[in-house]
């Protein structure tokens, strides 16, 4: 157990796969001079549709091999993780453990015109009703239609994210959301922010759309800053790829993921 995080550590990142590689690219954006270790358990991915017990199992295991790596915070970059076992990690754990979930819901309540929110995510994270719960009890007011729609992530990892049956997928799953006239819509899930472009053709300018990987990488940047934890090094940062399962596809989907290349992929024991 790290009981003293460094500023110069890397930070940890896991996710069920190399979906989170989402938040790795944008925190490398917002924060070009972290070093960062990033674990996709692609051996045990999908996560989104496992039980509240397994996936809670699974993230304890995926912390403890960051914190064994010398990581001075983790950043569950996945949204399911998030909703079943942040609280679980957070008191198992002494580094700071950031997820998604909290700065998703901050930038949904940010503008003061939201009144009406869908979210999508895995059944898991819809499930949870974590987002739901946490945007209730701070705006009681806004109404909210949450929607499973597992069908998105083969979708993008199948790399089919302007074909016909990808839109008619998302007609089908957004129907309900848009006939209660959402002003908001909340992209629960790693491998959405991939959508955005069709989103934004589909919906227009009607929907405010909220990137669970931006907002995650600013809170990021706002806890190491008053932690003092913000890496000082003039060395070049370093990127460390770790997943539990490793294949030639899981390679090709992570780079297009991460929107970039990397090292040497490494192989991740739990
Ligand atoms: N990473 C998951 C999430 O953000 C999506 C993939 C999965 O089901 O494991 O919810």
């Amino acid at each position: 157990m790290n009981l003293s995080p460094l500023p110069n550590s890397p930070l940890g990142v896991f996710d069920s796969g190399v979906g989170g590689l989402t938040v790795v690219r944008a925190l490398r954006e917002i924060l070009p001079n972290e070093s960062i270790i990033y674990l996709g358990d692609t051996a045990r991915v999908p996560y989104g549709s496992k039980s509240p017990d397994t996936i809670r199992r699974f993230s304890v295991e995926d912390t403890q091999f960051l914190v064994a790596h010398g990581v001075k915070a983790v950043v569950v970059a996945c949204n399911t993780a998030t909703a079943h076992a942040l609280t679980t990690l957070q008191t198992t754990f002494r580094v700071p453990i950031i997820g998604v979930l909290g700065p998703g819901v901050e930038a949904t309540l940010a503008d003061p015109a939201c009144e009406r929110v869908g979210i999508i995510g895995t059944a898991g994270t819809i499930r949870s009703h974590a987002y739901q719960h946490e945007i209730a009890m701070r705006r009681p007011d806004i109404l909210i239609e949450a929607k499973a729609t597992p069908l998105l992530v083969p979708f993008i990892e199948e790399g089919w994210i302007d074909h016909p049956a990808l839109k008619s997928v998302l007609r089908d799953y957004l129907k309900p959301l848009l006939d209660k006239g959402i002003d908001t819509l909340v992209l629960a899930c790693t491998h959405y922010p991939l959508l955005v472009p069709v989103l934004k053709r589909m919906l227009g300018q009607k929907v405010r759309l909220v990137d669970s990987a931006s907002t995650c990488a600013a809170h990021v940047k706002a806890q190491l800053e008053e932690a003092g934890l913000l890496r000082t090094a003039k060395s070049k940062p370093t990127l460390e790829l770790f997943l539990t399962d490793h294949s030639e596809q899981a390679e090709n989907l992570a780079k297009r993921f991460l929107g970039g290349d990397f090292g040497r992929v490494k192989k991740a024991t739990l």
